[in-house]
């Protein structure tokens, strides 16, 4: 079911099956553009209202201008710099990009993911392959190859094992449909000012206008556990949790408390990329442990931890 066979990986792609495939950030349920068909299965598989355009992932930079054009400069640079790596870029696209990948619009989301078998796989295929995170809509992306066997069980027919990914949350989207500025749509672990440095100018915000592209990460509730998560600012409120369920909270704190009123504590790493890599691995080993309820301890309020605070607030219980 999963292992790291690239040619049966290919096989599958070619005649029109979903794939799940490793990328740095999740793993990704794929299929081949060019096969309407398939693409249609990524969305039933996940349950995915058809309007939720999906991420076409290209293998080189020339790609770029083969599927989106009106691409300002910005766009080159930023690839330059970080590609193959965790950031989508929105752009008008061509009449290569079907319709159906973009939720209807004229806009399309493209990245290089970084995983070198995936690279590969998509070179091998001639195509790009598009790829939502491989879970069920609204759900906690995967991050193994056995969180994509969680999700779906034998229904997607073959899982290939790119190891667990380094990055641990989804790529920071922008959008790049104006020439001389641009805003993020999804947070990352790519802020503005990673973005920024990289330009030499102030050229990206974090937050805008709100924007008529579709952005399903951008539903209020997304990246959901199954069980309730609370979100507490401190010690205190992370206790008041505890003590609202009574030996059922599991708890993911910045800080080792010892008087928390649980027997399940698990300290997150109080740097943001290795935060982004424990998330949703610790909320899966939290959802499936003997408890009820979720608290975590929100981390400091800084750029830096941007797209991990977007993350866990969308999963929160409101
Ligand atoms: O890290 C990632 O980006 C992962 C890995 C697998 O590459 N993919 C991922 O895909 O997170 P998904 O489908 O779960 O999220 C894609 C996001 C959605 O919020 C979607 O609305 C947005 O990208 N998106 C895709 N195409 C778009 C478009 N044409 N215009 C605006 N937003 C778009
Ligand atoms: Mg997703």
């Amino acid at each position: 079911m999963q292992s790291t066979d690239l040619t049966k990986a290919l096989h599958l792609l070619q005649s029109g099956n979903v794939v799940a495939i490793p990328t740095e950030t999740v793993y990704g349920l794929a299929a081949d553009i060019t096969q309407p068909k398939a693409v249609e299965k990524i969305y039933s598989l996940k349950q995915r209202p058809l309007n939720h355009p999906l991420i076409v992932h290209i293998a080189s930079i020339e790609d770029l201008s083969r599927y989106a054009q009106d691409i300002p400069d910005y766009v080159f640079t930023l690839a330059a710099a970080l590609w193959p790596g965790p950031l989508t870029f929105v752009l008008p696209k061509t009449n290569l990009v079907d319709p159906m990948l973009t939720g209807g619009q004229d806009y399309v989301a493209l990245r290089m993911p970084a995983h070198p078998i995936t690279l590969q796989l998509i070179k091998m295929l001639g195509h790009p392959v598009a790829a939502p995170s491989a879970n069920r809509f609204g759900k906690v992306s995967p991050t193994t190859p056995q969180h994509v066997y969680d999700e779906f069980g034998d229904a997607v027919p073959y899982i290939l094992d790119g190891g667990r990914c380094e990055v641990g949350i989804e790529s920071t989207i922008i959008d790049a449909t104006h020439l001389h500025q641009s805003v993020i749509l999804r947070q990352g672990i790519l802020t503005a000012s990673d973005l920024n440095k990289v330009l030499g100018r102030n050229l990206v915000q974090s937050t805008g206008e709100p924007t008529t592209l579709r952005v399903s990460g951008n539903l209020a509730s997304h990246y959901s556990p199954s069980h309730p998560l609370f979100l507490g600012h401190n010690a205190e409120e992370l206790r008041e949790i505890c003590q609202s369920y009574p030996n059922k909270v599991y708890v993911l704190s910045m800080q080792q408390y010892l008087d928390l009123p649980t027997p399940f504590q698990f300290v997150m790493p109080n740097d943001p990329l290795q935060y982004a890599y424990q998330l949703y691995f610790q909320l899966r080993i939290a959802d499936q442990s003997n408890t009820e309820v979720i608290a975590v301890e929100l981390p400091p309020d800084t750029e830096a931890w941007q797209g991990i605070q977007d993350k866990l607030k969308r999963a929160a219980v409101r």
